[in-house]
């Protein structure tokens, strides 16, 4: 793939109602598949009612998927916190999940912070919400 055309999203949007653990798998599943039909690679966090992803991979298909998972009504108040092109993946594997049990106390407070700084001042760049330093925690390998 040239490097020209990987694009990566972030972004947080909050659940609507409460997502059961078996619809929160068939979501997670089901993005997998697909996105690996599309080259698309990422991480996706589910904490307290709040999904945060990154989305990587060839432009075109970043775009198409943004705008489905926008229309998905099992999700509300998409705030993209990064989007653009990079010249490398992060998440060069697959698209990760990583569960709400498998977050460290450390990954939740730090998950609730930058939740609570993006609620306030949805619109400063990634770097004032430390989003780049807290992702780079996720970007080996872990269990789901
Ligand atoms: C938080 C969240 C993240 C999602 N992430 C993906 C994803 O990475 N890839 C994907 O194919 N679908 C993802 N979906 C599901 C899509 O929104 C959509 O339901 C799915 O792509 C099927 O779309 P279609 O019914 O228009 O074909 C996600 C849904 C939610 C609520």
């Amino acid at each position: 793939m040239p490097m020209g055309s990987l694009n990566r999203v972030v972004y947080m949007s909050t659940a609507v109602g409460v997502l059961r653990a078996d619809e929160l798998d068939r979501i997670y599943l089901r993005a997998k598949s697909a996105n690996t039909g599309a080259s698309i690679t990422g991480l996706m966090l589910f904490y307290e009612g709040v999904f945060l992803q990154v989305l990587e991979g060839p432009a075109a298909g970043v775009t198409s998927l943004m705008e489905r998972i926008r229309r998905d009504r099992r999700h509300a108040g998409i705030t993209v916190l990064e989007s653009g092109p990079v010249t490398q993946r992060n998440f060069a594997t697959s698209m990760q999940f990583i569960a709400a049990r498998n977050l460290s106390v450390g990954e939740k407070q730090a998950f609730s912070g930058l939740r609570a700084a993006v609620s306030l001042r949805p619109n400063v760049s990634p770097s004032d919400h430390g989003l780049s330093a807290f992702l780079a925690t996720f970007a080996a390998i872990r269990p789901a």
